[in-house]
């Protein structure tokens, strides 16, 4: 793999595999994310558009992909429009793609610029039956604002409310859930930036440093080697650690504590998905061994458990039903209360509160339908965790597991775990 950049083979095949799911005669349009604006005059990072990545590499903003791979002129079968440089944008942005630079990225032959969208899109429309148009249809998606896709649909819809339209997201989620091999080799890399920045963190934490100090250290690693954080990182120690999406990072970690680690690098806009638990003073204590012991046995069993063919809820299901055990052999469950349980309300559900992992990928919850059967090549992160508050010990771990036919792989086996070897490690 190429560090520097992709090889556009990549994308070239990811528009091949949407071309052969479309219907006959359809063409599908793509925007790129709005630029999202701060107070007055400033802007935030452009959010790069995963499906428009996945389908050209392009990270630039107000780009409109158009695939049409019937189109008669074989020119307009696949139709890149890129905002124009100028001179102006130059001087305060930096350089954009020029129509070379992105028939080298891209591997598309015809690119135009954005002032010639609205008449070629318009004769495209007309020969063409079937539209598909994007929209966001993560199930947990909850979207305030109005996208730069959203406009674009809705514009479209009533310039031309004649036509027959398809949701693009439907084969997008199919696509994307699959991983091919420089996917999953971009993944690895993002597993292999995350793994150096926990073996960073690992002789740093100490009674006495800040949450946000073991931030610091991860984000020097990420940065250096060309990754960033995932997500907002998670770093919660002592109660903090029983706060799902603890996101503050500003509590000194004190002795006897444990510290939940929620961190994890993307590389090239593809995502991994970490979850270590370390003793702030470098040694569990017995309750804290034991709860650790408990969620990584559930861990270990959980990743086994990733076989194609399940389900997620089914594989939810069985590691509810180890976390059940664990919490009876802990103490924090009777079993008065497994018999009085029902389905919909389970004693588990006050130590173990969350899903057990999720499809990561260009989105670290990724896009895919999670309903259906897991197929080979669907990445899952397997998140276990027992969180105690009454005692102020949260343990959660997550690796990110790769699905075969042969059995799962983890991508992140090689990430310390064992709890001798953390401590160990802690003692730098
Ligand atoms: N870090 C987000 C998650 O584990 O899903
Ligand atoms: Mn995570
Ligand atoms: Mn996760």
């Amino acid at each position: 793999m190429r560090n520097e950049f992709i090889d556009p083979a990549l994308f070239v095949r990811n528009r091949q595999r949407l071309a052969s799911l479309m219907s006959n005669n359809s063409l599908a349009v793509v925007n790129s994310n709005d630029t999202p604006p701060t107070n007055a005059d400033g802007t935030l990072a452009l959010p790069t558009n995963s499906d428009l990545f996945y389908l050209t590499g392009v990270q630039q903003e107000q780009s409109i992909l158009l695939l049409y791979p019937e189109a008669v002129d074989v020119n307009h079968r696949e139709i890149l429009f890129l905002r124009e440089p100028t001179a102006l944008a130059e001087i305060w942005e930096g350089r954009k793609l020029t129509k070379e630079r992105a028939r080298a990225e891209t591997g598309i032959k015809t690119i135009e610029w954005l002032s010639a969208f609205p008449v070629l899109f318009h004769r495209l429309m007309c020969e063409s039956e079937t539209v598909y148009l994007n929209s966001n249809e993560h199930k947990r998606a909850v979207v305030e604002t109005e996208t730069r896709e959203s406009r674009f649909v809705k514009d479209t819809l009533n310039r031309y409310p004649l036509h027959q339209y398809q949701r693009l997201a439907r084969l997008m989620h199919t696509l994307r859930v699959v991983k091919s091999e420089p996917e999953i080799d971009l993944i690895r890399k993002a597993c292999q930036i995350t793994e150096d920045g926990f073996r960073r963190v690992l002789p740093f934490v100490k009674p006495g440093v800040n949450e946000r100090e073991i931030e610091a250290e991860f984000a020097h690693e990420f940065i250096r080697q060309g990754g960033r954080f995932a997500y907002l990182p998670i770093i919660g120690s002592g109660s903090n650690a029983c706060v799902l999406h603890y996101l503050e990072n500003s509590k000194r970690c004190a002795k006897g504590e444990l510290v939940l680690l929620d961190v994890a690098a993307s590389f090239r806009n593809y995502n991994s998905d970490l979850t270590r638990t370390i003793p702030v003073s470098g040694k569990f204590t017995r309750r804290q061994k034991a709860v650790y012991q408990a969620v990584l046995r559930v861990l270990r069993a959980s990743i086994a458990g990733l076989v194609p063919g399940k389900t997620v809820a089914t594989w939810q299901l069985e590691a509810e039903q180890l976390i059940e055990r664990e919490c009876v052999d802990l103490g924090l469950i009777n079993l008065q209360e497994i018999r009085r349980q029902t389905p919909d309300r389970r004693a588990v559900k006050k130590y173990f509160m969350h899903g057990l992992g999720h499809p990561i990928g260009l989105d670290v919850h990724d896009v895919g339908f999670t309903t259906q059967p897991m197929a080979p090549g669907w990445v899952m992160t397997v998140e276990p965790g027992i969180y105690i508050p009454e005692e102020k010990i949260a343990v959660r771990l997550e690796n990110d597991v790769l699905l075969t036919e042969n059995g799962p792989v983890d991508l992140m086996a090689g990430i310390p775990i064992e709890a001798e070897e953390i401590e160990s490690l802690m003692r730098g």
